[in-house]
């Protein structure tokens, strides 16, 4: 696994690459690896001839308040990581790299942003897509992977894709979970003994709106309702949303009867913790086609 720090390098290997034909699966992450970002690779590394992941902690999608100087990294643990999972190369830029000026062009992301994490982290978004937007010409990738547990960040670049005509292909990789059922996280690192252990009740509340539609239930506002009272009765965290809508489109709906996604955030003490179920009319979970 090769190491690259700048953009020229990157770009002069990706040049290579493309006169040779190879195809490249592009994994952006913002680094702390753990299987959620394993799974990326390795689906990245079956479908394509090179992988390039790239590690950034993007200072753009943070909030004023937020925990950009907090994230938590270790470069060590990632090169390991990545090379173990056979990354052909790591790109992994500074900030004066990635952003030697103040940026003259501003990119804003205006639908599928209103909701969600959108509306509780305004701005978040359109550093996300201006990333993404720099990492995707740097890398030139034909195929990109991205986590489902972050469904409205893949809603959105779906919609950033198609908007810009990017050529590249979007995949959207499952949840990966503990064994009891929280959503592997870079953020669970936060949490305290206890926080953890009420943690899991995020994943236990998906499951409960998951039974009420087993049993029946087709209203979406009198799921949303039971899964608030489950999670303020069995955590500590204060709930920032739980909401149902379609995928990836991100709208209200009245009546379940169609694919949508429940999803869920709740803010403990030093980590927001986000979770969602993708599921068909008839709650079995599925992968909603982009
Ligand atoms: O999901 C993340 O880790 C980040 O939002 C991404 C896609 C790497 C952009 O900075």
């Amino acid at each position: 696994m090769k190491v690259i720090r700048t953009i020229q390098e990157m770009q002069e290997i990706v040049k290579q690459l493309k006169q040779n034909q190879k195809k490249v699966g592009f994994v952006p992450t913002m680094g702390y690896l753990h299987e959620g970002h394993t799974a990326l690779i390795d689906q990245a590394r079956n479908n394509n001839d090179i992988v390039i992941m790239s590690i950034f902690v993007n200072p753009l999608q943070f909030g004023p308040n937020e925990d950009f100087d907090k994230y938590p990294r270790d470069e060590m643990h990632d090169k390991q990581i990545a090379e173990d999972h056979g990354v052909d190369y790591l790109f992994l830029p500074t900030v004066d790299e990635m952003y030697p000026d103040q940026m003259g062009i501003s990119m804003t992301a205006t639908d599928r942003v209103n909701v969600l994490c959108g509306k509780s982290r305004p701005g978040h978004f359109s550093g996300v897509i201006t990333v993404l937007t720099k990492l995707f010409h740097i890398t030139q990738a034909d195929d990109v992977y991205f986590g489902n547990k972050d469904a409205q960040q893949v809603a959105v670049v779906d919609q950033l894709i198609s908007n810009l005509n990017f050529p590249v292909t979007l995949h959207m990789i499952p949840t990966v979970r503990e064994s009891d059922g929280l959503a592997k996280s870079s953020r669970n690192v936060y949490l305290n003994g206890k926080e953890r252990s009420e943690a899991v009740y995020l994943y236990h509340s998906l499951c409960l709106a998951q039974q009420k539609i087993f049993d029946g239930e087709k209203n979406p506002a009198i799921i949303v309702n039971e899964v608030k009272k489950y999670i303020q009765s069995n955590t500590s965290g204060t709930i920032d949303y739980v909401e149902i809508l379609t995928f990836p489109t991100l709208q209200p709906i009245e009546e379940i009867n169609q694919q949508f996604i429940i999803a869920v955030a709740v803010q403990f003490d030093k980590a927001r913790l986000i979770d969602n179920f993708m599921m068909s009319a008839d709650g079995k979970i599925d992968h909603i086609a982009l």
